[in-house]
């Protein structure tokens, strides 16, 4: 029973290796989730606004270092210390890439 056990446990670690190995896609996944988890409800999912206004065209996001300070001193709103450092960083180029069309920042 024990090595059963030891073997899925190393199969399992196998198949994570292999699946996210050199993997973009599973690194945009991840901003995606990071994205609708914490700012999605305020902000909707595809970041098109709800309480909380659009983000296509906003008013910082012209840089994406005025946008990572933004969302590192003021988001989630009035849970501002959830997203900061590489957080604040990798939200403010998924919002730069996926809703102001800036590739490649
Ligand atoms: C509880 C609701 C709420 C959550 C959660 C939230 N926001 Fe906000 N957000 C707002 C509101 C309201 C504003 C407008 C007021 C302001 O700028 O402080 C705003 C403004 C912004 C702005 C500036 C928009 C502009 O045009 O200037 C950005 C960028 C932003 N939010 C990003 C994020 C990110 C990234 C997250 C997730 C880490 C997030 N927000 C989570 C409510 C929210």
């Amino acid at each position: 029973m024990k090595i059963f056990k030891l073997v899925l446990i190393s199969m399992s670690a196998l198949i994570f290796m292999i699946s996210g190995c050199g993997n973009q896609k599973s690194l945009v996944d991840d901003r995606t989730e990071t994205f609708v988890k914490l700012c999605g409800s305020c902000h909707g999912v595809e970041g098109r606004g709800m309480t909380g206004p659009s983000l296509y065209n906003c008013s910082v996001c012209m840089s994406p270092e005025k946008l990572s300070r933004k969302i590192e001193r003021t988001m989630p709103l009035r849970n501002a210390n959830v997203c900061t450092g590489e957080c604040a960083s990798e939200l403010a180029s998924y919002i730069l890439e996926e809703f102001n069309g800036k590739k490649g920042h």
